[in-house]
């Protein structure tokens, strides 16, 4: 063992062969066991010590076989609470590792052969990760373990920060055989917990209906959470939490599983026979087959294991600190983010120079601060059939090239920001025309469009190269301030041309690997550009993208009411700083609802802000309420983005929404309050704070009355009653 840190955050008990990993808030902890199998013992609320006194029980249990070449017929891996298991193990529950070798055989048992014990926090080679400042900031255990026979080695590694509630796992498997073997399987985490009442909350959705709170009861069997197309997926977000059925907003346990990855996933939530539950998570093993020739390596992404004994907002707070602060990177991480106007609805793709100008216009009388030019500029492109790949500006719509456009942009002091959606090919493009071979696609087999467009083998470093330079010469010819990354199709048609047959199983993968690279060029590159992820909306909305792109568009849907469960969903596991939420105009365009431009305007400024509409229709009536919203933002963003979010209630569980923001320093509270729809009798209803300073009091700045915080917390205030649907109330407090 080579333990070089003095303070500890790990220990290993000799004598017992545990493991203990704490900071004053966690503790987790595991053994090994008889054999050299590693049992999962504690993971919760930090404990001094471990005495040795909570063993897995053992026990004869009928049809749960014993390790080979032993007698002892109380002990089976089969109800162990195993911290990582294979195929074949004697585990009959879902395994993590499945690893099929050059016999045939996908029997593996993986035992303890060593550990190592570092201060910081390893990169991982190609693929987004939390990060530490500086080596006293966490602390690294990689434990090794073998399968004998094929010499297949697993290193677990398991990263605890120093301050915070949070353990960052991941696996590296090394083939030390010296033939080649197969992964099928290969989860970034397993964590099993002993028997008891839990429920699962996912992150379910659908195209402009992103990440809504789903709840359940972990019942007996296996319940998985996926998606297999190709990203993240706007249908299951790959971020589950693990609860007591009495857990809330502000009290109980929930643990937290963050995959830091952008492609297939799958989050499986077995309980199994004696009531143990199982959580697996990593990428999603169907369709997935990579070989490991003798001597090469593959690494798992990370997971973010959080836990909290606050509730979901405890948890929040955690991952939204954790994202902001040791995922997301470079110039704009701390960055007041720019309020901007965007064209899409407000013009679509019929636009021109001519057209946008007025719009730029407006925007700076406004007191808006970037245009972002939208779908429609390159290429030939008038509507969604064409042009996917020739990023060279439409000479048609901006007969001078983009530059003169974007000088303008910039004399009416506005940055301005651009759209790509670089992975894609149109059949109508220069791109296929050269090189009908870039895309992804079953040879023989016609492949199938979505939005009428296909999808680049960015897995292959030739289209990287292609789409890079292209990319390139353009931010090189052109002042740009922001990039709208958008993607608006999953993937099919899985087939590389770059690879062999027996290859072929890798391909989804290394389209995100490849995804990956091209965006560290890029973004370090172009350092003093503001990226903003999008997929069809938030359909690409995962801890990966924000260490690539500090923000990301949260839906295409900008109805305010459906965007308040979106963000309320969303703001489970991502912070406020990452999601953009833009104004658009009444009635919603995907909705059709009516809204006032006042809950518009409270739904948006409760993101990264923006306007999504033509700013030069609105009345002057409309446009007086714009200038009070853009300085009312201009005020509250560095609490918005930066601040404490606390959720206070959830709109699909009643008539009202409510969330608030604190400063740090708890010196400010920003609260928005919503009601869905009118009632002839309704409640008084009493809102109630929290996150404030109990000790001071505060200030509601526009009527003027005082309250403790604790007032504010325990007691509340009634809401005064407005007629009508969809109102908004905003509240601002100040420390007296
Ligand atoms: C989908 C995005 O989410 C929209 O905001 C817009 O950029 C369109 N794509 C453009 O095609």
């Amino acid at each position: 063992m080579n333990s070089t840190v003095t303070e500890q955050l790990i220990d290993f008990n000799e004598k017992q062969r545990v493991f203990h990993l704490h900071n004053n808030l966690i503790s987790y902890i595991f053994s090994i066991e008889k054999g050299g199998f590693l049992s999962h013992l504690y993971f919760g609320k930090r404990v001094r010590n471990y005495h040795g006194q909570l063993k897995n029980p053992q026990r004869d249990r009928g049809f749960s076989d014993n390790l080979p070449g032993t007698q002892d017929r109380t002990y089976s891996l089969d109800f162990l609470l195993q911290e990582y298991s294979s195929q074949g193990d004697g585990d009959f529950r879902k395994p993590a590792a499945v690893i099929r070798q050059a016999n045939g055989s996908q029997s593996t048992f993986f035992v303890y052969r060593a550990h190592t014990i570092s201060s910081g926090k390893p990169k991982l080679e190609g693929l987004p990760a939390a990060y530490v400042l500086d080596g006293s900031e966490a602390q690294t255990l990689t434990v090794t373990l073998e399968d004998e026979l094929s010499h297949v080695e697993l290193e677990l590694m398991y990263t605890i920060y120093r301050d915070r509630p949070v353990i960052a796992r991941s696996v590296k498997l090394t083939n030390k055989g010296t033939t080649t073997i197969n992964i099928e399987k290969l989860a970034s985490l397993q964590l099993d917990l002993p028997a008891d009442r839990k429920q699962v909350i996912s992150l379910p959705g659908a195209h402009m209906n992103e990440r809504h709170l789903e709840r359940e009861n972990v019942n007996f069997g296996v319940k998985s959470f996926s998606s297999r197309r190709g990203t993240t997926s706007h249908q299951m977000n790959n971020f589950i939490a693990l609860c007591d059925p009495n857990t809330d907003e502000f009290t109980g346990d929930v643990y937290g599983f963050s995959l830091v990855y952008s492609g297939n996933h799958k989050e499986e939530v077995e309980k199994d026979p004696y009531g143990a539950i199982r959580i697996l998570v990593g990428i999603n093993d169907e369709q997935f087959d990579w070989q490991v020739k003798s001597k090469q390596s593959f690494q798992t992404p990370e997971v973010l294991l959080t836990y909290s004994d606050n509730g979901f907002n405890g948890l929040s707070h955690t991952l939204h600190k954790l994202l902001r602060e040791r995922v997301a990177r470079g110039k704009f991480q701390y960055a007041l983010r720019p309020i901007l106007v965007n064209n899409w609805e407000a013009t679509f793709m019929d636009f021109n120079e001519d057209k946008l100008k007025p719009l730029v216009a407006e925007a700076k009388q406004l007191g808006l601060e970037m245009f972002v030019l939208d779908d429609g500029w390159f290429g030939h492109r008038d509507d969604d059939r064409s042009s996917l790949g020739d990023w060279q500006v439409f000479q048609k719509k901006f007969p001078a090239g983009l530059k003169r456009f974007a000088d303008y942009v910039h004399t009416n002091h506005l940055k301005f920001g651009l759209w790509f959606e670089p992975e894609m090919i149109s059949i109508d493009s220069e791109l296929y025309r050269q090189h009908p071979d870039y895309m992804l696609q079953v040879p023989g087999r016609q492949p199938s469009p979505s939005r009428d467009q296909y999808v680049l083998d960015i897995g292959r470093e030739a289209v990287r190269e292609n789409i890079h330079d292209q990319i390139s010469q353009l931010l090189d010819s052109c002042p740009i301030d922001y990039i709208k990354w958008d993607m608006n199709r999953h993937l099919t048609d899985i087939y590389s041309k770059a690879l062999p047959a027996e290859r072929q199983g890798e391909t989804f993968h290394r389209y995100v690997l490849g995804l990956y690279k091209l965006l560290e060029e890029l973004t370090t590159e172009y350092p003093n550009i503001l990226f903003e992820g999008c997929s069809g909306g938030g359909g690409r909305f995962d801890a990966g993208l924000l260490y690539y792109m500090p923000q990301s568009w949260t839906s295409d849907n900008t109805d305010a009411v459906a965007r308040m469960q979106i963000q309320y969903g969303t703001s489970l596991a991502y912070p406020v700083s990452s999601m953009a939420a833009h104004v658009s105009v009444s009635p919603n365009q995907q909705t059709g609802r009516t809204t006032s431009l006042q809950t518009r305007g409270a739904v948006a400024m409760s993101g990264v802000f923006g306007y999504e509409l033509d700013l030069t229709q609105l009345t002057v009536a409309e446009k007086t309420v714009v200038k009070k919203q853009v300085s009312l933002y201009k005020k509250i963003r560095p609490i918005i983005q930066y601040g404490t979010f606390i959720r206070l209630l959830d709109p699909s569980k009643g008539n009202h929404c409510a969330w608030m923001f604190v400063a740090t320093d708890k010196s400010v509270a920003v609260v928005f309050s919503f009601k869905l729809l009118a009632e002839a009798q309704p409640d008084f209803k009493r809102l109630k704070l929290a996150g404030l300073d109990p000790q001071k009091d505060y200030q509601n700045t526009t009527s003027g009355e005082i309250f403790g915080g604790d007032e504010l917390m325990n007691t509340g205030f009634y809401e005064s009653i407005q007629p009508g649907d969809f109102n908004s109330q905003m509240y601002y407090f100040k420390l007296v």
